[in-house]
């Protein structure tokens, strides 16, 4: 196993990636419905994610995959022990086709479901963002801390809306924008579950929570805010998990913990 070689090969790809996204986002595109009439994929976003895949199949033949684009829906995710790259192609598709710069391409690799190495690439805004399990958070190569706030009146805290208009989610997510928005500094939501995050590694939000997530959306993101120095918790407190579709991440336990005393939960049907 060789992680300097995985890393220096992902990242050529991670870059390749970033420059058909930069190329497209101003151009017309091909928009087809997933979930829902706001669950949308384009063929920019189908086309990242078999790059991605073609171009480590090339060099690492029995390496898996858990790719956004390429699991249909309500397929079970299958994580084994393999070397697997979770690839979300495009994070933030919606900004994407309204050519809102805050889109990226998401990547993580786990290996017996540890993950050692992640990309969270937005080319438009040219925020590149890695990390290395043990070794810091980076963007552009330059290393990122979390701001380290403790207090939640202090907080710029941020939720997304999400992909679904399910009532009983929608429900959760406006619940939480009261019991909040009284409580903290601000609300914000970049229409990125992994530019969030990474805005929490850069110390530039405080903490972001959501349900309904994939596991592509984070996996990326979780080892980038922690290597940052922050903390990624299940929204009720306790461990995080990938595959739960729920995620709270902080700049310090303190202010993740009050978050999930106060949150209202949900509990959607794993991936
Ligand atoms: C979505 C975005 C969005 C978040 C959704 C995700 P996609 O990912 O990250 O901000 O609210 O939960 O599904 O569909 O653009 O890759």
């Amino acid at each position: 196993m060789n992680l300097d070689e995985y890393y220096d090969v992902a990242f050529d790809l991670v870059k390749q990636a970033g420059d058909i996204i930069r190329d497209r986002i101003n151009r017309p595109k091909d928009i087809m419905i997933k979930s829902c009439e706001v669950d949308l994929v384009t063929e920019s976003d189908q086309q990242v994610e078999k790059l991605f895949m073609d171009g480590i199949t090339a060099k690492f033949p029995d390496h898996r995959f858990i790719g956004e684009e390429t699991t249909s829906s309500g397929e079970k995710v299958q994580l084994t022990n393999s070397p697997t790259w979770v690839i979300d192609p495009i994070d933030g598709t919606m900004n994407f086709v309204h050519a809102l710069p805050h889109t990226c391409i998401s990547v993580a690799l786990l290996i017996e479901k540890i993950t050692e190495i992640a990309f969270i690439y937005n080319p438009v805004l040219e925020q590149l963002f890695t990390a290395r399990r043990g070794q810091g958070a980076f963007m552009n190569g330059k290393p990122i801390k979390v701001s380290g706030e403790k207090e939640l009146k202090k907080a710029l805290l941020m939720q997304e809306m999400g992909t679904s208009r399910d009532p009983e989610k929608m429900k959760i997510v406006f619940e939480n924008f009261q019991i909040f928005t009284s409580k903290v500094h601000g609300m914000r939501a970049l229409g990125s579950a992994a530019l969030n995050m990474c805005m929490v590694a850069l110390g530039g939000a405080d903490a972001n929570f959501e349900f309904g997530i994939h596991i592509w959306d984070i996996a990326a993101g979780d080892l980038i805010v922690r290597e940052a120095g922050g903390v990624c918790l299940d929204p009720a407190g306790g461990k995080l998990d990938l595959l739960s579709r729920r995620v709270l991440c902080a700049s310090s336990i303190e202010l993740a913990k009050e978050i999930s005393v106060l949150i209202s939960q949900y509990y959607p049907e794993r991936d």
